[in-house]
């Protein structure tokens, strides 16, 4: 193919196509803005999929990558490595402000993989081969990622289908259904999992009463409550922990034994990671488990520059200003095709109306779901968001996000959902 071919056609003919990509190709990013290729200037509130916390190309994780390459890049996990260490003591002071430790790996699905390796040893460990409590339960509408572990976890068919023979051993129960979540649980489960706010999902927050239940199953059959905060996780609903964000007020008040992290955890460096409370000690000694490239001294001191900068620069009480901003004016707004906003802190879903929708013949003959149609839109006047599920579309802009980008967001945004 000549040197003429656009990025488009590079892709098509030489990278795997699992990916259903929007025609945009992107060149470069500042702050809250993202360029194509042919110049034209988008405001981004998709963010890599709630991963540039502080936006594109921020002078900190410039900065933290400049001086980190030319000190060390890498070093085997052989080694005793300062950064790594560093990183693990913010997890655990600043973030969970809990004792436990601290696994870095590469990515959200690997960092659940751990998770399910981790529920499996110690019930191994403390109850035997014998005993087979090697089950974990996950929800309905959850995602925890591709690899053969978070597929088999993530309670949706459509990422499961052709991969059989699936890893055994889990159970998916109704989101938020405490009942069935209390017959489901057995002698033989090892953890429950979910996503404290499920993104890919639809931007479904957990209830506290789901919460309490899964906490009083724990203290009955000794299993692990582990939360999977790959997206909603470092500082995007306004705590550091999505979690106490949601059960704040609510009279619940309880903690998981292990949580996982990756996406917004880097700022936009590749890195996942997961903490496990002391009641996990010594599940995963020499041996049982690793990553060659998990928490290397760039990654490491990258992630720690971007979760300082959202510490130090008050990031964190933007994010709940922010929403309260996009609250009040969607409060304003008199438009039929969306039906509800929902979600937490810079996590928001925009629930779309369907059969609205479906008036509008250009959408139908489209033969797009409303979720992937509104964002198309969207894109074309300028503005990227994210499909969640069919029908809700989703806002995760910069946890730094200034108050000129969210106004520009929300003129776009209403004006072409009034243009529907
Ligand atoms: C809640 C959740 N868990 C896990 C994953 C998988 O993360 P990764 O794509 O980094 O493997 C995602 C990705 O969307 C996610 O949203």
């Amino acid at each position: 193919m000549s040197s003429e071919a656009t990025t488009a056609e590079l892709m098509n003919q030489f990278v795997l196509g699992n990916y259903g990509r929007f025609p945009v190709a992107v060149s470069r990013g500042e702050g809250g803005y993202l360029w194509d290729e042919s110049g034209k200037k988008y405001l981004d509130f998709a963010t890599g999929i709630a991963v540039c916390a502080l936006g594109h190309c921020p002078e900190v994780m410039q900065k933290a990558l400049a001086d980190q390459s030319a000190k060390l890049i890498h070093c085997s996990n052989l080694y005793q490595i300062r950064e790594q260490a560093e990183l693990a003591r913010f997890v655990v002071e600043k973030m969970m402000e809990r004792s436990g430790k601290v696994f870095f790996c590469n990515s959200g699905a690997e960092a659940n993989d751990g998770l399910i390796k981790l529920a499996r040893k110690r019930a191994f460990d403390k109850y035997g081969k014998e005993a087979g409590k090697n089950e974990v339960i996950t929800v309905t509408q959850s995602f925890h990622g591709r690899t053969l572990g978070g597929i088999a976890a993530t309670a949706q068919e459509k990422v499961k289908i052709g991969f059989d023979p699936l890893l055994p051993g889990f159970l998916h129960v109704p989101f938020n259904d405490c009942d069935t979540l209390r017959e489901a649980v057995t002698e033989k489960t090892a953890a429950i999992l979910f996503e404290p706010l499920q993104g890919e999902g639809g931007i479904n927050p957990v209830t506290p009463e789901f919460v309490a239940t899964a906490a009083e199953l724990r203290e009955k059959f000794d299993l692990l409550l582990m939360f999977d905060e790959v997206q909603c996780g470092s500082g995007r609903t306004g705590d550091w922990c999505g979690w106490r964000t949601i059960l704040q007020g609510s009279g619940v008040d309880v903690e998981p034994d292990a949580v996982s992290w990756a996406k917004g955890f880097g700022g936009g460096f590749p890195i996942g990671s997961f903490w496990a409370s002391d009641e996990c000690e010594g599940a995963l000694g020499p041996g049982t488990h690793g990553s060659t490239f998990g928490g290397t001294p760039l990654a490491a001191a990258t992630s720690l520059a971007v979760l300082e900068e959202l510490d130090e620069s008050g990031a964190l009480e933007n994010v709940k200003r922010q929403e309260a901003r996009i609250r009040e004016a969607f409060a304003q707004w008199d438009l039929p095709v969306i039906d509800s906003l929902r979600g937490v802190g810079l996590m928001l879903g925009f629930v779309l109306n369907g059969d609205e929708l479906s008036n509008n013949t250009t959408f139908v003959e489209s033969g797009l779901t409303p979720s992937l149609y509104v964002v198309n839109k969207a894109m074309e006047a300028g503005f990227l968001t994210v499909p969640a599920g069919e029908d809700v579309v989703r806002w995760l802009p910069r946890l730094n996000v200034s108050d000129a980008e969210v106004d520009e967001a929300l003129a776009t945004f209403s004006e072409v959902l009034s243009n529907l």
